[in-house]
């Protein structure tokens, strides 16, 4: 056994024997697929900051700070007295609260493009429901998605997201095709062009992240996004941008503001539900129209959107507002600071595994960031394929995942996010594990898979 799995296995015996339990009682032992990792899953038992202690009482700089919801930092104290506000008049009424007229309100000041906007309690959910509106509005069946995108779990989007990037994710779902959906080449407008070509005058609209989070933290080319524009314009399809990762993490905004191309619908979710279950989607008042009980004239109904017996569910309403009113107040040095930190810790860590001789690269951009080990010296990474070629994309989920635990770290994908919470101190730790890991791996190695 190598040397940091075993110090991991002494560290944390409390989230051994959980996982034990766990894995009679929940398949895999786990709610959610990237919680799995060998031997088993780090238990959390509490966190504050940029910090999460363990059940054994490990303390850890977190990185993954809530599948990246957290741009505060863990128990953000804003957030949790606007929460305990809400709990002492009750928490639950299935009835519209005022907080979720404000929210909009909020949220349409933010991005002007989403001119009208509906909650519901998860990122999946906004998707599914994006997708739905696409057709709904369109009376198309196709939607377009990324190659390599991830949108949650739901039945219309679970496709291609993991190499080979093909098909359904997993048995259980219809292939894409009899799904109405069909795949696109990410940052390459010569292949999209093809699939679009195959499908002239039935696609309903496209769903892309402006930058691939799960799928490997690339970038959108700004032309590609504007091609993807031209295409929706063309065809009238709408155009869905998912923001759930990129909303309010670069920008008080959308990443589709700073690029200038403007989606028809924008889906939102994790930072901004301030840690609380929260999904967003919305955009352009016709389109959102389509699902307006009020407005639908027989014999036509509505898109049926906004299911949901915790939809604008009011804690997180509070949690939502307690956020967005921080960051705007924060927004002109928080931002900054965060993408400065981000670029300083991409290099670090580039420069710690060189020195170390494993050969490595950072994708992300401002406060994301993934450590790829690369299968050669060919750095340049801008699509999923390029991953799936030229890194060993097991390894940074599994050796180098257990070598920054035993050195103090929780990290995803080799990664993850900074949020405010993660200031100089913290960038320094960060920087000193990452080369006592990289030198791990040197020493220790890891399967090249
Ligand atoms: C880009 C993107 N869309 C959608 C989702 C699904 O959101 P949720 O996990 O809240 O259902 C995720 C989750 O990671 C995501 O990264």
């Amino acid at each position: 056994m190598r040397s940091y799995e075993s110090r991991y296995r002494d560290l944390t015996p409390r989230s051994s024997a959980l996982d034990e339990r766990a894995r009679g009682l929940l398949p895999g032992g786990i709610s959610h697929n990237l919680r799995r990792f060998d031997p088993y899953p780090l238990y959390a038992a509490r966190a504050e900051g940029a910090r999460v202690l363990d059940p054994d009482g490990n303390s850890y700089l977190d990185l993954w700070m809530g599948h990246y919801a957290l741009v505060f930092g863990h128990a953000f104290p804003p957030v949790r007295r606007a929460v305990e506000q809400v709990l002492a008049g009750g928490w639950h009424f299935g009835m519209p609260v005022e907080a979720e007229v404000v929210l909009a309100e909020r949220l349409r000041r933010a991005v002007p493009a989403m001119e009208k906007m509906r909650f519901c309690t998860s990122g999946t959910e906004a998707t599914m429901y994006a997708v739905r509106l696409a057709r709904g509005f369109t009376r198309k069946p196709w939607v377009l998605k990324a190659a390599g995108g991830w949108h949650g779990a739901s039945t219309d989007l679970s496709f291609a997201v993991k190499p080979p990037f093909r098909g359904a994710e997993g048995p259980g779902l219809l292939p894409p095709r009899e799904q109405g959906v069909d795949l696109i080449a990410f940052n390459d407008v010569e292949a999209t062009e093809r699939v679009v070509e195959a499908h002239r005058g039935g696609i309903a609209g496209i769903i892309v992240e402006p930058m691939l989070g799960s799928g490997g933290f690339l970038p959108a080319d700004p032309a590609y996004l504007r091609y993807l524009r031209e295409v929706c314009d063309r065809e009238g399809a709408v155009l869905i941008f998912d923001e759930i990762i990129t909303g309010f993490r670069f920008r008080y905004g959308t990443l589709a503001d700073a690029y200038g191309v403007r989606p028809d619908l924008t889906t939102l979710g994790k930072i901004v539900g301030g840690g609380f279950p929260l999904g967003v989607y919305g955009g352009r008042r016709e389109v959102m129209d389509a699902a307006d009980p009020l407005q639908a004239k027989a014999p036509d109904r509505p898109v049926l959107v906004g299911g949901g017996t915790f939809s604008c569910h009011p804690v997180t309403l509070a949690a939502a507002l307690a956020t967005l009113e921080a960051l705007e107040a924060s927004r002109a040095e928080l931002y900054p600071a965060l993408e400065a930190r981000g670029e300083r810790l991409r290099r670090g860590v580039e420069e710690r595994f060189a020195a170390a001789g494993v050969p490595a690269a950072c994708t992300g951009r401002a406060s994301l960031f993934m450590t790829h080990l690369l299968r050669g010296g060919d750095r340049d990474l801008r699509t999923p394929a390029d991953l799936a070629a030229k890194t060993f994309s097991a390894a940074k989920d599994r050796e180098l995942r257990l070598a920054l635990l035993a050195h103090g770290v929780f990290a995803v994908h080799g990664g993850g996010a900074l949020s405010a919470a993660h200031g100089e101190p913290e960038l320094q730790v960060l920087l000193e594990a990452y080369a006592r890991a990289a030198e791990d791996l040197a020493r220790e190695g890891f399967e090249q898979g």
